[in-house]
């Protein structure tokens, strides 16, 4: 074991099960000395085993909706109290977009799914860390992580509102991180990960098929999750203290390749 968050306090949103990047998150963090609160939605604690993982971490679970600033206020008040300090890190995982889960077409979008969506994917993001600016409740040099998807850049047909979700996302984390940066020395940055094999990811149509394209177009191969936890580990650290603003892409080269020889072998043996 390193120590490379001895010390550390942080809060982790998103663990949901042991396959919830943020539950690889949290087991890494622990392994690295820091010690955090688990939130999430009460929904997903009635129904979740995210006790399980507070028990392995030795953390406290205070439930949240990222949609509600008075949960968000409860949250960042409890949890300096119960850490002893202020918070040095923040993991931001959380994605819901119901019209992915009933199938609408982004062309004949819900809008009032639309909307909770964006509330729920993107603003949530801007809601944690307002919050936790007007409490004061960051310690300098803190570090907030939000995961986000390529889509944001680049159309994937069927990660439909998402797509829009995650580049509000991305530019939040942009935004946030100037006023952050100059007003308290907060670094805010965005993940953007592979496909990775979970409750959410699972939820996008043709997940599986997706999944061996982008693992076939990617030349080190699809990250999975522990890797992407330990690049946020990585990221909480000090070692990483003078980067912020940015979209970080954690997906084994695939945002930067054109094509590679399995993908064009493929289309040529289907062309046969
Ligand atoms: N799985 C992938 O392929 C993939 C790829 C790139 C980025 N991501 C992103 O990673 C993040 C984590 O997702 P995951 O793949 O670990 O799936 P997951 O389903 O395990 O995690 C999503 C979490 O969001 C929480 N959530 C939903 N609504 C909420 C609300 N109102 N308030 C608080 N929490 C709420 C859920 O309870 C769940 O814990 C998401 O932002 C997702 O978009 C996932």
């Amino acid at each position: 074991m390193n120590a490379l968050l001895k010390g550390k306090k942080g809060i982790i949103f998103g663990a949901l099960d042991p396959n919830s990047i943020a539950w690889k998150v949290a087991q890494k963090c622990h392994e690295q000395g820091a010690t955090f609160v688990l939130t999430n939605a009460p929904i997903a604690l009635r129904m979740g085993k995210i006790n399980e993982l507070a028990e392995a971490t030795g953390s406290t679970v205070i439930g949240a909706d990222a949609t509600s600033l008075e949960d968000l206020e409860n949250l960042f008040t409890q949890s300096q109290e119960i850490l002893g300090g202020k918070i040095d890190f923040v993991l931001h995982s959380i994605g819901m977009s119901p019209n992915v889960r009933k199938g609408k077409h982004y062309t004949e979008t819900d809008y009032d799914n639309y909307h909770k969506t964006m509330d729920i994917s993107a603003m949530s993001f801007h809601r944690v860390m307002q919050t936790a600016k007007k409490l004061d409740a960051l310690a300098h040099g803190a570090s907030v992580l939000a995961l986000s998807y390529i889509a944001a850049q680049r159309v994937f047909p069927d990660y439909n509102d998402m797509a829009d979700a995650k580049s509000l996302l991305e530019s939040i984390g942009r935004s946030f991180g100037y006023h952050f940066g100059k007003s308290g020395g907060v670094r805010v940055n965005t993940i953007s990960q592979s496909p990775t094999r979970t409750t959410a990811g699972q939820g996008v149509k043709g997940f599986d098929a997706f999944y061996e394209y982008a693992d076939k177009m990617s030349p080190l191969g699809n990250a999975d999750a522990d890797s992407c936890a330990d690049y946020c580990v990585v990221m909480f650290s000090d070692l990483t203290r003078m980067v912020t603003m940015q979209n970080l892409f954690h997906d084994g080269g695939f945002s930067f390749t054109g094509v590679s020889t399995e993908v064009m072998e493929m289309v040529a043996n289907s062309a046969e």
